[in-house]
């Protein structure tokens, strides 16, 4: 089972558990978060992972315009009826695989 799947497979547990005050540290470390590590609100916020919406609902209380985005269709649906202030997109982000190479490792020329 992938990611997405366990966390469809849990929505409706996780729904509840997100939403049940002092559940978990985001009740403790949150007004912390947003004041102190959040930068103030730009041009468009992104909440990856954004599961039920609490994190992308308490940036939009601060101003943020935000896109929540989501593997889990049944999250994201619970989001976007808990606040129609943001936007939600359903995506599962994927690692970057970049042939780049950075400038500092070129070979030295030689002549
Ligand atoms: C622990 S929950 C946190 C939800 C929310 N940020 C909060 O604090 O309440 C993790 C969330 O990340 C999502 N997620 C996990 N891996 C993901 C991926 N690769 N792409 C998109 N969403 C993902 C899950 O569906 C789940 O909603």
């Amino acid at each position: 089972m992938n990611k997405r799947d366990a966390w469809e497979g849990e929505a409706a547990n996780w729904i509840d558990w997100a939403r049940a005050t002092g559940h978990d540290s985001y009740w403790q470390y949150g007004p912390v978060f947003f004041d102190d590590v959040v930068p103030p609100p730009g041009r468009r916020t992104l909440d990856v992972g954004c599961g039920e919406g609490r994190v992308t609902r308490d940036l939009v209380e601060k101003g943020h315009d935000v896109v929540g985005v989501d593997a889990s269709p049944t999250l994201l649906a619970a989001a976007s009826a808990a606040d129609h202030r943001a936007s939600y997109v359903m995506a599962e982000p994927q690692r970057s695989r970049s042939r780049t190479t950075p400038s500092t490792s070129r070979s030295p020329t030689t002549r």
